[in-house]
């Protein structure tokens, strides 16, 4: 078996087994990581005065990882800057937040470079090689430039912006042009796969082939959609352990009869959080008598804070749930619970099992693991229900769930009002099929079927050299 050689911005190296506070994605990686030899490989998140090109090594969780400290004019220009000011809310439809700096597009540069000088030496010939993320588009070419043959493909685990959204990004040709530096791309659904397609074909003028891949900039890439997703028999195992246990204990004392409803998001303008509240009032506003039945318990766990986009979505988010507590609770209930410390995944799944409905309702996502996680945390013989925004990738998968429009606050209380009406059967006929797609496509269906798609794109390449050797031998 080749190794595989995982790349991505930030490393986290997993704690012991099963006591990680680890998000979503980091935990998809390791799980999807943990029965390959290979590496893992990107930044330490920690800075350095000078960029010294040390590389540390460590075995955790039955994944070695290798990771390198960044300066801070990198950090600030590279994460801070282009990938987090500039791609992350252009890619989430948020042009009114995007930072068009051209120095941050020059530290992006620059640090895809660093990454692909630090990768090289580590790389051996038959090593397939999976980059993820926005923030490392142009690390295939990067390495491709530094003599790289191996199969390369690279996965979007965000949104593919509309065309026309695409264009406001000077040198977004360039950008696309990278993409076609790997043999394989990929996103969480066939809606972001179209959008780069839409882009490519009429944007760059490329053309789309018989067997899918696409066609521009003398190169072709093979786009492909890979729904991500979770460690499904871990994360449901992980509620039976001693902090799931407590975690749930303390939720059912604390919720007195009442019914919960949670959210669980990183603290970022593309969740929905601050319009999942103002739904949550009007619901409150319209349903009088769900007033000291229900309360809302919002963890909101702080990232990228450094940005004024991040520190405004968290002072929105504190006012607004201020004044719907300000003004509605009474000395012995109080309607919305915020909390933004962070929690262990065993006590998340504890939460997620006592909660009855999950709000999952970003504006836009590429997936949204947190649907896939409050499914797995549920009690089979009492299922919460989702409510899950059709604007988050997970909804073309997720059909069974309450599927809402997070811009308006009407439908999502609505959603509410018919997750919290539901009758026992109907929940757990709607929990047991979106069960049985979150365990029938797990990480590592999604892991093996790109790491296949991979493989063929290697051996399709040999394929294709080889009768030029057999012709040159036959000849001779
Ligand atoms: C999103 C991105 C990931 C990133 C994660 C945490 O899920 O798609 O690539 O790792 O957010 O972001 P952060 O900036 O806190 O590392």
């Amino acid at each position: 078996m080749s190794r595989l050689i995982v790349v991505s911005n930030r490393v986290t190296p997993p704690g012991p087994e099963g006591a990680s506070s680890q998000g979503g994605l980091a935990m998809a990686m390791s799980a999807a990581l943990r029965e390959y030899s290979g590496i893992w490989f990107g930044w330490s998140g920690q800075s350095t005065p000078e960029f010294t090109g040390e590389i540390s090594m460590q075995s955790a969780g039955g994944v070695t990882v290798a990771t390198m400290d960044l300066e801070e004019q990198d950090i600030q220009e590279y994460y801070n800057g282009y990938a987090n000011g500039t791609l992350w809310p252009l890619f989430h439809y948020r042009i009114d937040l995007t930072q068009y700096e051209r120095s941050f597009g020059a530290g992006y540069e620059r640090v895809n470079a660093r990454f692909a000088d630090m990768l090289m030496p580590l790389i051996e010939p038959d090593d397939l090689i999976w980059v993820q993320d926005y923030h490392l588009i142009p690390l295939g070419r990067a390495l491709r430039e530094r003599g790289a043959k191996n199969a390369i493909g690279f996965f979007l685990h965000i949104p593919w912006p509309a065309r026309e959204l695409m264009a406001t990004l000077p040198q977004h040709r360039q950008l696309v042009e990278a993409m076609f530096h790997y043999d394989v791309v990929g996103f969480h659904t066939d809606e972001w796969k179209n959008a780069f397609n839409n882009y490519v074909l009429h944007e760059v003028g490329g053309m789309q082939l018989t067997d899918g891949s696409v066609r521009a900039f003398g190169r072709t890439t093979l786009p492909r959609a890979f729904p991500i997703g979770i460690d499904a028999k871990g994360f449901a195992a992980l509620k039976q352990s001693d902090a799931g246990i407590e975690s749930y204990t303390r939720m059912i004392e604390s919720k007195a009869g009442r019914k919960m409803l949670l959210g669980v998001d990183r603290l970022d303008y593309s969740k929905g959080i601050d319009e999942r509240l103002l739904a949550y009032e009007r619901l409150l506003n319209d349903s009088p008598e769900l007033k000291r039945q229900i309360f809302m318990l919002q963890i909101s766990t702080a990232t990228r804070t450094e940005l004024d986009a991040y520190q405004d979505i968290f002072a929105r988010l504190d006012s607004i749930s201020g004044r719907i507590n300000g003004s509605m609770a009474e000395m012995d209930w109080i309607p919305i619970r915020n909390v933004h410390r962070m929690h262990s995944r065993e006590e998340l799944a504890g939460i997620y099992r006592a909660a009855d409905v999950g709000l999952v309702t970003p504006l836009r996502d590429g997936m949204n693991l947190v649907a896939k996680e409050f499914v797995a945390g549920q009690d089979e013989d009492d299922p919460g229900v989702l409510v899950l925004s059709r604007f988050a990738g997970a909804a073309s998968q997720m059909r069974e769930a309450l599927i809402v429009n997070p811009f308006s606050q009407e439908d999502v209380a609505d959603g509410i009002r018919r997750a919290l009406a539901m009758p026992k059967d109907e929940r757990k006929r709607r929990w047991r099929a979106l069960m049985d797609g979150v365990e029938r496509d797990d990480v590592v269906a999604w892991r093996d079927s790109f790491v296949q798609a991979l493989e063929s794109a290697r051996d399709g390449g040999r394929k294709k050299r080889a009768p030029r050797i057999a012709a040159t031998r036959g000849e001779g």
